[in-house]
């Protein structure tokens, strides 16, 4: 590294970093492995590892005498990362490379780095959320399946037909309920995995709002509360139709449900610098997103400026007129996986408006 004006300061780096000689010596013991373990690296350096940094298994076990780098196989190379302790319950994510001469060879050093267990914790912390979020979400649907089937059951020579019919709707629905639910949840998961499926074919947009639209009217809300505008020439679209199908359905009935007044449906050709999407590694940078976009407005209270940044999330919701809040997590997801984009803003009268952009993508057969 030298001589290169790279060199690297152990200090400098974000993880705790210690590194023991061929004779089993700590050679180098940085300030983030002091913050970690509490060990000063005036009491490390010079040591033998064992001794510096005494690292346990969660059975109490010492964990340098079960790994023995100087004296195990030489076939080892390292060890994975383990959630190790250190004297005092202290908790720490350990690695390690062994460098060896050449493969098989002696010992040169031993290279461990140290992680903070708080990450991992976090992570952990919020998938126990999801499953007790999951767990309400679908108790109160089945509440009521089991208190109508019940009350039935037990009385129903007491009821008239118009008040079993009436609790039948009411359970119907309810198992409607859980069934869409138990759908988004799969969804929400491929989507978190990385595994939605995206089966693309030729869309054609502009007639997929329309029709949507048509869905709407047809189920009673009045057609003047759409206003759709197409503008000509749109490119040739490759996407899945289902997957399109659950955003312009989830966004429309947003816009219906929680927004008011007319509600405009623009599509149109766009080509706009995009950020790139959370999960791409930090510093990538924004891209030129060329292809059709579609912009859902409405005309009411819109969303808080402080919430925009939540409305993507898993379960957030604003209004009491809500759902579950997976809606939009999952035209997110979907509309990413598309390699498309999707933001929301102000609409010109107040309302929200949500714009996503698909890209003028290949077909799956061409790639
Ligand atoms: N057009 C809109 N106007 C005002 N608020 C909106 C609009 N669209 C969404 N929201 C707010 O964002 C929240 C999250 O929307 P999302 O679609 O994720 O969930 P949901 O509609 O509540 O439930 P789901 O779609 O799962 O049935 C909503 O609860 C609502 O408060
Ligand atoms: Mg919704």
């Amino acid at each position: 590294m030298a001589g290169s004006g790279a060199e690297l300061d152990p200090d400098d780096l974000p993880d705790g970093l210690v590194i023991a000689g061929a004779d089993g010596r700590v050679v180098c013991f940085n300030s983030a492995a002091t913050r970690l373990t509490g060990i000063a690296p005036g009491a490390a350096l010079g040591s033998p590892l064992a001794a510096a940094l005494p690292l346990e298994d969660l059975d109490g076990r010492r964990w340098w005498q079960l790994t023995d780098p100087y004296g195990g196989l030489a076939t080892r190379t390292g060890q994975p990362e383990r959630n190790l302790l250190l004297p005092g319950g202290r908790e720490v994510l350990v690695s390690a490379r062994y460098v060896r001469e050449r493969p098989c060879g002696a010992l040169l050093r031993v290279v461990i780095a140290l992680r903070g267990t708080e990450e991992r914790r976090r992570t952990e912390r919020s998938h126990a959320e999801l499953i007790a979020t999951v767990a309400h979400e679908l108790r109160s649907p089945l509440t009521s399946v089991k208190g109508f089937t019940a009350t039935l059951l037990a009385k129903w020579e007491r009821f008239t037909d118009g008040q079993k019919r009436l609790m039948l709707e009411t359970v119907d629905a309810d198992a409607d309920r859980v069934t869409r639910l138990i759908a988004e949840l799969l969804d929400i998961s491929r989507i978190d995995a990385g595994r939605l499926e995206v089966r693309k074919q030729v869309v054609d947009l502009a007639a997929a709002v329309r029709r949507h639209v048509d869905g709407k009217v047809a189920a009673g809300i009045p057609e003047d509360r759409f206003d759709i505008r197409i503008t000509e020439p749109l490119t040739q679209l490759w996407a899945d139709p289902d997957k399109v199908d659950q955003v312009l359905g989830n966004l429309l009935e947003n816009a219906v449900r929680h927004g008011e007044g007319t509600v405009t449906i623009e599509v149109a050709p766009a080509k706009e610098v995009v950020e790139a999407p959370v999960w791409e590694r930090p510093g990538t940078p924004p891209r030129v997103l060329e292809g059709t976009a579609v912009t859902v407005s409405d005309e009411g209270g819109g969303i808080p400026e402080e919430s925009m940044p939540r409305v993507f999330t898993r379960f957030w919701r604003g209004s009491k007129r809500g759902g579950t809040g997976l809606g939009l997590y999952i035209v997110k997801g979907i509309v990413e996986a598309h390699g498309g984009s999707i933001r929301v803003d102000r609409a010109p009268g107040g309302g929200a408006r949500f714009r996503f952009i698909l890209p003028a993508g290949v077909p799956d057969f061409m790639l």
